[in-house]
């Protein structure tokens, strides 16, 4: 912004009258761009101070429950969909890792015109104790539910990981619904390509074709798979990304025609620092770069792990970066950290 402005008032002293109306308005319209899009910015950066959204509330004064959160953007309203998280936090026995549960609550959703004001919209897919559908039980995960709108089927399609409580089942579950808020029908869940699936997000392409991106081979590496054109199912189509890199939390978005993966390193509940990948295409290749997060807190993502990164408004440069703050003694105290980025000239950086 500061060399722009050294560069506007470097203009030669002696205009002929036609240069000054050209400047006037170039100067009017570059200055009106830029007011709109800092309003864009600031409805994301005044959420809350430093980007932490504790307590992010809903217009019924409850607590918005919605982890592993992502968003879809639909017709001018935003529709965040998340985990519930409800009652007590335990330890499966036996793990060698910090296995910390609660039951699977089922996905919630909140629409907002502002990113502000968040309407709680009720449970989009719920689950049940010694639910028939094996996937829906309570006791079981289901994690990072992700949805994308199919205007083919016109239908809303959910993708969300699945599994047991030991997340030996590694599977992605797909649901699907007529409307944004559901509520939404579990249509099955399935390995990818015979490929175990955990942290996963979706990604939609201006083209209308969607990805699932998801951790596999024991969170080694990660893999990108082209969805069917119902977004229903995966195709045989996909690529090993990020090989032995072990990543999750994946979160894919889009500038200015190339691909940007922000993932997290894999410390269970516990944060750790970011990195993020470019690619010219999701299903690669990708090239790996470092840590987009800066200044104090940028390696433990400020104590927080990626779930998302939204486009604001549906403007160019302007993203939100959202991410979980987890407390893995009391994961329904979890909170959340939105922090909104401008990417510039291909670069961006996340800070508080
Ligand atoms: C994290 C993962 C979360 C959850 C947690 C432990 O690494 O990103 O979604 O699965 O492990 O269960």
């Amino acid at each position: 912004m500061a060399e722009h402005t050294r560069g506007i008032f470097n203009i030669p002293h002696l205009l002929r009258p036609i240069h000054y109306y050209i400047v006037s308005l170039t100067l009017i319209l570059i200055i009106g761009s830029v007011q709109i899009s800092a309003q864009s910015l600031s409805a994301a950066a005044d959420l809350n101070k430093d980007g932490d959204m504790s307590p992010l509330m809903d217009t019924d004064d409850n607590i918005i429950n919605a982890h592993g959160a992502g968003v879809l953007f639909h017709n001018g309203t935003y529709y965040l969909f998340g985990e519930i998280k409800k009652g007590n936090t335990w330890l499966v026995p036996d793990q060698v890792w910090e296995c910390y549960r609660v039951p699977a609550g089922g996905v919630s959703c909140y629409s907002s015109k502002d990113l502000k004001t968040w309407k709680n919209e009720g449970v989009a897919l719920a689950t049940y104790p010694n639910s028939p559908v094996r996937e829906l039980d309570t006791g079981r995960v289901l994690e990072r539910p992700k949805v994308i709108y199919n205007s083919k089927t016109q239908k809303f399609v959910m993708w969300l990981h699945t599994d047991d409580k030991w997340y030996g089942d590694s599977k992605c579950g797909v649901a699907v619904s007529d409307s944004a808020t559901g509520p939404y029908r579990f249509v099955g869940s399935v390995k990818p390509n015979g490929q175990m699936a955990r942290d996963m997000t979706l990604f939609k392409d201006d083209d209308g074709r969607a990805y699932l991106i998801y951790a596999s081979e024991k969170n080694a590496t990660m893999h990108v798979c082209l969805l069917s054109d119902d977004y229903l199912a995966p195709t045989t189509r996909y690529k090993r990304i990020l090989k032995n890199d072990n990543r999750e939390a994946p979160a894919m978005f889009k500038s200015n025609g190339k691909y940007f993966l922000i993932t997290s390193g894999c410390t269970g509940w516990s944060p750790n620092a970011a990195r993020y990948a470019v690619g010219r295409h999701p299903l690669g290749p990708w090239l790996r770069y470092g840590n987009p997060c800066k200044g104090p807190g940028a390696g433990t993502t400020f104590q927080a792990q990626s779930t998302f990164v939204l486009p604001l408004d549906n403007k160019k440069d302007e993203f939100l970066f959202m991410a979980d703050r987890w407390d893995k003694l009391d994961l329904e105290s979890s909170t959340y950290l939105w922090i909104p980025f401008t990417m510039n000239k291909g670069q961006f950086f996340i800070r508080r």
